[in-house]
């Protein structure tokens, strides 16, 4: 398994559950395991019955376990404070209110949540050196993946907007001759500098989406979840992120042939159902199973979460080097 894996899927499908199984495995099988989690509501701070926040810190009682909570709303705050002040800093302070103004308008369109929550999975990839392994609760989708041609489209704007600086530059020397004005260099400049950092984080971010990411999606036996999941798995091939296999969770369980009466017979057309939809994710889905998982009477915690993690068929251990440039 490569380092990063993430578990993607529906609203309420099993994301949290599945992906705070696997992980479990992984700390079980001696690796130091990291889970992040973006999801404000029923998190990994309920399944493992502690509170997280947003530096890791260990599960207690299992060893090589660490968790950390990511709050999607604060990060996009965060990221709005931090960009007004980087900017802020940068130019003169007539300009502030006006940047100001437009950063705020900016951060109120759709792609402001994306883009703080992807600067955050960068800078958790980047601060990970110390852990085998991370585990993801959400797999990036949409808007956030999108940001993968940010360092193209950045590329074009960081050329056009240093010609620009170049020609700016040239005529202040020209209208400064024979005072003794400071140079103004190209070199240094904070705004391309800003823009440049900003292409490199988002390049290292695609570059460890493509070379040492995992993406799995999980799934529940219905109709709606199989259409997202077909959804999600031609989005994430779009960008050269292949789905390595889909984990189905919330199968019914059967009841013994003896068992009649309407539950029985509910149980039965449910299962029934369920095994249509099943067939069509084993035969026409390219990603195989790796699991399937029965809905249990109580939420997946404690030993039912021990249980769940078992009958999880996916790899722990390191991919072998040589196909983990596949
Ligand atoms: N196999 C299962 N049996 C019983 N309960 C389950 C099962 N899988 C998940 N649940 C329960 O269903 C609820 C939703 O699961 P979970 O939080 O893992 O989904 P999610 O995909 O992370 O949701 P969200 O999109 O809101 O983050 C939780 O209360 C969880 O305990
Ligand atoms: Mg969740």
């Amino acid at each position: 398994m490569r380092k990063h894996v993430f578990f993607g899927g529906k609203g309420g499908v099993g994301k949290t559950t599945v992906s705070s199984a696997y992980a479990l495995r992984c700390a079980r099988a001696d690796l130091n395991t990291l889970i992040v989690s973006t999801d404000p509501a029923h998190s990994t701070s309920d399944v493992f019955d502690q509170q997280f926040d947003d530096d890791p810190s260990s599960v207690e009682g299992l060893d090589g376990l660490d968790a950390m909570e990511i709050d999607p709303e604060s990060e996009t705050e965060r990221h709005l404070m931090e960009t007004k002040r980087a900017m802020s800093d940068q130019v003169s302070a007539a300009m502030v209110n006006e940047i100001d103004r437009q950063i705020e308008m900016a951060h109120q369109t759709p792609g402001a949540y994306e883009a703080a929550l992807m600067d955050r999975f960068i800078e958790v990839m980047r601060e990970a050196d110390e852990y085998d392994r991370v585990v993801f609760d959400t797999s990036p989708t949409g808007g956030t993946l999108r940001l993968l041609s940010l360092p193209d489209m950045l590329e074009g704007w960081i050329d056009r907007l240093a010609h620009k600086r170049e020609r700016a530059i040239e005529l202040y020397e020209r209208a400064a001759i024979g005072n003794n004005e400071p140079r103004r260099v190209m070199d240094g400049d904070p705004i391309l500098d800003r823009l440049r950092t900003r292409k490199e984080r988002f390049e290292f971010a695609g570059d460890r989406l493509r070379n040492d990411a995992a993406f799995f999606l999980v799934v529940n036996p219905d109709e709606l979840s199989l259409r997202e999941t077909r959804r999600a798995v031609e989005e994430l091939r779009s960008y050269d992120l292949s789905v390595r296999g889909m984990a189905i969770n919330r199968l019914t369980p059967e009841p013994e042939p003896h068992e009649e009466g309407r539950g029985a017979t509910f149980l039965r057309d449910r299962v029934a159902t369920e095994r249509d939809h099943l067939e069509t994710l084993h035969e026409s889905f390219d990603p195989p199973v790796v699991a399937e998982i029965e809905t249990r009477v109580s939420e997946v915690k404690g030993s039912i979460l021990e249980t769940v993690a078992g009958e999880l068929d996916i790899e722990v251990r390191p991919d072998p080097v040589s196909s983990s440039a596949e």
